[in-house]
């Protein structure tokens, strides 16, 4: 069966305190929708429509740079749950597969729990995921009877007895597309709140014949987000769940809480991660790798076998090919490392391509800016860059070829030849020694005078 997902995202969020709409604020360097939809994906949808309404266009822009075949639905005014999905109706059109409803805002629902609830499809019209709350506090609760799920009452319109059921509704709902659209044709707004409540559809599906049963899934799973408060534990949530699945995958955290990956980062089995690391967006780390303690990467992809760090800095579009090694106070960007290629010492290397079995000497720099235009380095491979090295580009370093120290590096250098760019050395014998006596005796003259 196809499936659609539909990722509720209009609301305000006024409890975070800000003019960024809620679901732009971001948990493991993903905005929150971006969790939801991650967890969708494993449905494989079809089709994914996302319902905005405040900073719609805000919402629409980071939504279609994650995704560009994302749909956007707006819905204009908050009128309600059952509101802000009908208004995806229109993208879905001609599509009639299974549709799940999930919320922008509530990041850690898992591929497993979504899986259960379609396979839960095979008996019921209708599946509602619920879970036992600690604290039932506001949210609606479900009424279940045996594998029915009779009713959900918002917690607004409950009476005592409902209020004192444990068994929540999460929000996540999972119906065909004919059915869900055509119960919600149904929903009304009178209740307490004057809103249309997505959850009326369970009573409205037994009422036109048709069934619901409700899933259940961890507490943890059906977080959602109001305040900032609440962003800072799902990020705590996230990094230790992200630790976990790391240690569990066969890689090595020496210390695994000072460690913080993105919602995307992937390291393989066997790499070796040393204390007080981040992995920004858009990381992927092969086996075997050991990026050192204090570094930071993003964008970035680390071949078999590389080192990186101490300290080290990996900015988006750096490339390290087998056996590389970076190491401290090494900032590369936008530029690939050669196999076993090494630049070990405070450089910095941006818009570069760099050959196999190159040495980059300590305090080399790439002049890759000229106020205006970004311009390319290209160094062959087994080159040997002197220490403090300047490479102005747009520039050529052939292979085998040399720079020696101190160069400032303008022109070409061609295949094999070593480039010297630098003053030539004079000494001038004893004149050491003379500036000495004349300024020892400056010195003296001075604490007299004082
Ligand atoms: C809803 C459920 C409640 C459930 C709770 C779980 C209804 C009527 N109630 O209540 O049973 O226990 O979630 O957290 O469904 N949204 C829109 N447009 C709207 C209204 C809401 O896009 O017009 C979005 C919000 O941005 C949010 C989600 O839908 O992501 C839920 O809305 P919210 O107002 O938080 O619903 P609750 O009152 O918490
Ligand atoms: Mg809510």
């Amino acid at each position: 069966m196809s499936t659609a997902l539909i990722i509720l995202a209009a609301g305000q969020g006024s409890r975070m305190n800000s003019d960024l709409p809620k679901v732009l604020h971001e948990v493991a360097n993903a905005p929150l929708f971006a969790h939801a939809l991650a967890a969708g994906g494993s449905l494989a949808p079809e089709r994914t429509v996302l319902v905005v309404g405040h900073g719609g266009d805000l919402v629409e822009a980071a939504a279609l740079r994650i995704d560009d075949t994302i749909a956007i639905a707006r819905q204009t005014e908050q009128l309600g749950t059952a509101h802000a999905v009908a208004q995806a109706r229109e993208a879905l059109d001609g599509f009639d597969g299974d549709v799940m409803v999930l919320y922008g805002d509530t990041p850690f629902v898992s591929a497993g729990t979504l899986e259960r609830m379609t396979a839960a499809r095979a008996t019921h019209d209708v599946v509602i995921l619920g879970f036992e709350a600690a604290d039932p506090a506001r949210y609606g609760r479900l009424v279940v009877n045996g594998d029915k799920l009779e009713r959900i009452v918002e917690y607004k319109d409950a009476d005592p007895a409902t209020r004192a059921l444990t068994l929540c509704n999460s929000g996540v709902v999972c119906a065909d597309a004919a059915t869900l659209f055509s119960l919600i044709d149904a929903v009304g707004n009178d209740n307490a709140s004057g809103e249309y409540y997505l959850t009326d559809i369970v009573e409205i599906a037994w009422k036109t014949g048709k069934t619901a049963t409700a899933v259940s899934c961890d507490e943890a799973e059906t977080l959602g987000i109001n305040t900032r408060a609440e962003l800072a534990r799902a990020e705590r949530l996230f990094q230790t769940a992200k630790r976990a699945e790391a240690l569990e995958n066969g890689v090595t955290l020496t210390a695994p809480e000072t460690v913080f990956f993105s919602l995307d980062t992937y390291v393989g089995r066997d790499a070796i991660v040393e204390p007080n690391v981040v992995f920004g967006p858009n990381v992927t780390v092969e086996s075997t790798v050991r990026i050192r303690a204090f570094s930071h990467l993003e964008g970035c992809h680390v071949s078999m076998g590389a080192t990186v760090g101490p300290y080290a800095r990996l900015r988006p579009g750096a490339e390290l090919s087998n056996n590389a090694h970076v190491g401290n106070f090494v900032e590369i960007k936008n530029a690939r490392i050669g196999e076993g290629t090494k630049v070990n010492h405070l450089t910095y290397i941006g818009d570069a391509e760099i050959g196999d079995g190159t040495n980059i000497g300590a305090g080399t720099i790439t002049c890759n800016y000229d106020g205006v235009f970004k311009h390319k380095t290209t160094i062959g491979k087994n080159a040997f860059i002197g220490s403090n090295t300047m490479l102005v580009a747009p520039v050529t370093v052939g292979d085998d070829a040399m720079t020696a120290s101190g160069s400032v590096i303008t022109t070409n250098v061609e295949a094999g030849a070593l480039a010297i760019a630098r003053a030539k050395q004079v000494s001038k014998p004893g004149l050491a020694v003379r500036m000495f006596e004349k300024l020892k005796s400056a010195k003296k003259k001075a604490q007299k005078g004082q």
